[in-house]
């Protein structure tokens, strides 16, 4: 019998709402060097080695021929723009900025806006302006006349052939001394026509998803940095980011560059509504836990004022105080704000005993306005389950959620939500990817957020990190990869796009009974290899004892460093217990592993105590090369103390005890992949039924499809399908479009139909009554 899939179009049972949207995160240099338009690097003379080692003022800038340059500061045209360049030198000298990744991508016959401050040192003066391509030919020219202290200058250049490799030049025109400061190269033909705007290919590739909301601005950018708002190192402090460009204080990114905040909240505010997404913008709860950093509790008044003080600058009537600087800005109109976030992946003591103040605080002034706080960077253990608490009792609306995981993970984990009650706080995925930018990643992905459509508790997710310069990579994989020139959509960038551009208003209730099977198996217990690892510490274990069937095995002790591993046995039974004595002899910072159930070169599990800057126990699933961190609960060695450890196995289950105590309870899941993963919605608007279905399986499925509660008349619509791939196949710069999929027209004699979905595929099908 052919499997069914009934779908009951009148049985709307979850209101998808800002279901899928992005994540705008600046590393990887996804803002400066990327969406940002800006073309010159180190436009205002303000890097440092405090951002990057090898950053120097003149990062990005060489002179050209005798030139005298040097970096001032004693009279800058804003305060907050530290340093200016002065040079000084004859006709033809000059200096030259190479942009990005070593060149400027420069387009034949589109204008360019250059732009600059100029203090005429020497007295009236013209400037020329050229841009030039790698060998030096003139592509355009222009020049300014400029007099007296600190003046704007702008002009247009338009090359005459395109370039992805091209530098600007600003030389004398005769002999003279100038002080430069922003100085800028902007395509006139940004995205929407902004100024100060986005590259365009990479935000229409964006807008083109059709993304509910964007949450921004990171990631551990948003609390990674000292607590002082006025530091360069500090926290991400919304306030130092709007207002002309030219007066916002560029600030060191944790990610290891300089963030000039030429993106700042209000360009991120206007990209949200010009792509027509929701804005999430997330500040800090005063707390930086990389660093144990945490605001005294009687100081946390300016860190709640710059939460109420964004709602004000995105909502607020235009004579508010900061209503009145958006306005200045130049959009009167508001914003519309109905999420904010605070916090990013922190579950400390420290930070739950800081979040009810500002959700007091702005639930009481905004009560209109939804609160998200924080899960954690884990999928369960010690800390999520703190978190949760915290937000059921204070009674935030959305928890945070972040995790990367393997791709056996995320279908074993499949109905990770379904049993979260929808009555207490509502579940954002903020951040979650598995691992890789291959077809059968993306095809995984598509599995998981079948589940985080069919969940009643989840309300938001967007995958992570969203964008990547190929050529600057802080982090793998990547939603969307691009260089200067060119842009990269992965696998991952399609599945994501299938789901947010055909998300419907309404999930439908459908079920296909003979498809349902056990969601995992078990087959496989952990009874491979066991043995130690050190982790950059040196570890004294002694005591080891292996009770397996009833028979108790000792060991001898070993001490490791470094790298070291040690091993112990082949354990060769389901269920037994590791028992020794711990002790880190040398190091701070990181601990060991024990490492259980692996055979051959195949997957494993390890439990890290003292992990992740030795702060955590976690236990982690290794699945055909992918990390997949199971759970996690705070623990942190103190050098020279012996711990009594103890590691439980039966099958899959783990349990881990440190010095008696439970810390980590725990089953590294494999799937039983199902035959199809479905989900289906409605879109009020067009009254279009979305069905979208993933099959993981390496052979076609057919299934007798039913729209029950439509007329018996003609269905018509669209189908979208990726298929055809194989899984490890991998859009490249190469063959970008390898993996892309193809539209076609749908349609049907009646609202029952059979339809064969094409082995590893995920299509979309959108199909209404034809009148
Ligand atoms: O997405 C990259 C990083 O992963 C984010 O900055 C952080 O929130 C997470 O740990």
């Amino acid at each position: 019998m052919t499997p069914r899939l009934i779908i009951e179009t009148n049985d709307r049972t979850k209101e998808l709402g800002d279901l899928f949207g992005l994540f705008f995160e600046d590393l990887s240099h996804a803002a400066d060097g990327g969406m940002y338009g800006e073309l010159l690097q180190n436009r205002s003379f303000e890097f440092s080695s405090l951002d990057n080692r090898e950053y120097t003022p003149l990062t990005a800038w060489n002179k050209v021929d005798q030139c005298d340059l040097s970096i001032g500061s004693l009279n800058p045209f804003h305060p907050k723009n530290r340093q200016y360049l002065v040079m000084t030198g004859n006709k033809g000298d000059g200096v030259e900025n190479t942009g990005y990744a070593g060149g400027i991508h420069l387009k034949a016959n589109e204008p360019y806006r250059f732009s600059c401050w100029v203090w005429c040192k020497s007295g009236p003066l013209s400037l020329d302006i050229l841009l030039l391509d790698d060998e030096g030919f003139c592509l355009a020219e222009n020049s300014i006349r400029c007099e007296g202290e600190w003046k704007y200058y702008e002009i247009q250049l338009i090359p005459s052939k395109t370039s992805i490799s091209s530098r600007l030049r600003i030389c004398f025109s005769g002999d003279g001394s100038v002080a430069l400061d922003q100085v800028s190269l902007f395509p006139v033909n940004t995205f929407k026509g902004r100024k100060n705007g986005m590259r365009a290919d990479i935000a229409q590739a964006l807008c083109d998803m059709k993304p509910k909301f964007m949450r921004f601005p990171g990631g551990c950018l948003t609390h990674n940095g000292s607590l002082l708002e006025e530091d360069r190192n500090s926290m991400y402090r919304w306030k130092n980011t709007v207002g002309p460009v030219e007066s916002r204080p560029t600030r060191r990114c944790s990610w290891g560059y300089n963030q000039s905040f030429g993106i700042g909240f209000y360009e991120y505010f206007l990209f949200c509504e010009d792509i027509g997404a929701e804005p999430v913008p997330i500040l800090p709860g005063a707390c930086n836990p990389h660093h144990f950093l945490f605001a005294p509790m009687d100081e946390l008044q300016p860190w709640i004022d710059d939460a109420l003080d964004l709602i004000e600058f995105a909502n607020g009537d235009i004579d508010t105080k900061w209503g009145a600087v958006r306005a200045e800005m130049g959009h009167p109109e508001p914003f519309d704000l109905k999420y904010i976030g605070i916090g990013n992946e922190e579950v400390h003591k420290e930070f739950y005993d800081r979040f009810p103040y500002f959700f007091r605080a702005i639930r009481e002034k905004y009560p209109e306005i939804k609160i998200i706080g924080s899960g954690g960077p884990y999928p369960a253990g010690g800390e999520y389950d703190h978190a949760w608490e915290c937000a059921k009792k204070i009674g935030i609306d959305i928890v945070d959620e972040h995790y990367y995981e393997s791709p056996t993970w995320m279908i074993a984990n499949a109905k990770h939500y379904h049993d979260y009650s929808t009555d207490e706080p509502k579940v954002f995925l903020g951040e979650y990817a598995s691992g890789g930018n291959t077809y059968w990643n993306a095809l995984c992905e598509a599995v998981y957020m079948v589940g985080l459509q069919n969940a009643p508790a989840v309300a938001m997710a967007c995958y992570a990190p969203m964008l990547c310069h190929s050529e600057y990579r802080n982090w793998n994989p990547n939603m969307l990869w691009f260089n200067n020139h060119r842009i990269l959509p992965t696998a991952s960038y399609h599945v994501q796009k299938l789901f947010m551009a055909h998300q419907g208003t309404e999930l439908l209730a459908s079920a296909a009974p003979e498809l349902d099977m056990p969601e995992t198996l078990n087959e496989t217990p952990l009874n491979g290899k066991l043995w130690l690892e050190a982790d950059q510490s040196a570890i004294t274990l002694t005591d080891i004892r292996l009770e397996a069937n009833g028979i108790q095995t000792n060991y001898p002790d070993v001490a490791i460093s470094g790298a070291d591993q040690s091993y112990i046995t082949d354990v060769g039974v389901a269920s037994y217990v590791l028992t020794l004595k711990a002790q880190r002899t040398e190091g701070e910072r990181k601990g060991f592993r024990i490492g259980f159930g692996r055979h051959g070169e195949g997957d494993y599990v390890t439990w890290n105590i003292g992990g992740w800057e030795n702060q955590d126990t976690i236990v982690a699933g290794r699945h055909n090369g992918y990390n997949a961190p199971l759970t996690q609960s705070f623990f942190s060695l103190v050098t020279g103390r012996v711990y009594d450890l103890r590691l439980e196995v039966s099958g899959r289950k783990i349990k881990t005890y440190i010095d008696g105590v439970l810390y980590n309870d725990t089953e590294d899941r494999l799937p039983a992949t199902q035959p199809l993963y479905h989900t289906v919605s409605i879109e009020n608007e067009t009254g279009e039924i979305i069905l979208k279905a993933v099959n993981i399986r390496n052979s076609p499925i057919t299934i007798d499809i039913e729209l029950a509660g439509l007329p018996q008349s003609r269905l018509s619509g669209t189908k979208y399908v990726l298929s055809g791939h194989k899984p490890e196949d991998i859009n490249s710069f190469d063959e970008p479009d390898l993996i892309c999929p193809k539209e076609e027209s749908f349609s049907s004699d009646s609202p029952a139909f059979v339809y064969t979905f094409p082995p590893h595929s995920l299509t979309v099908i959108r199909v209404k009554p034809e009148q």
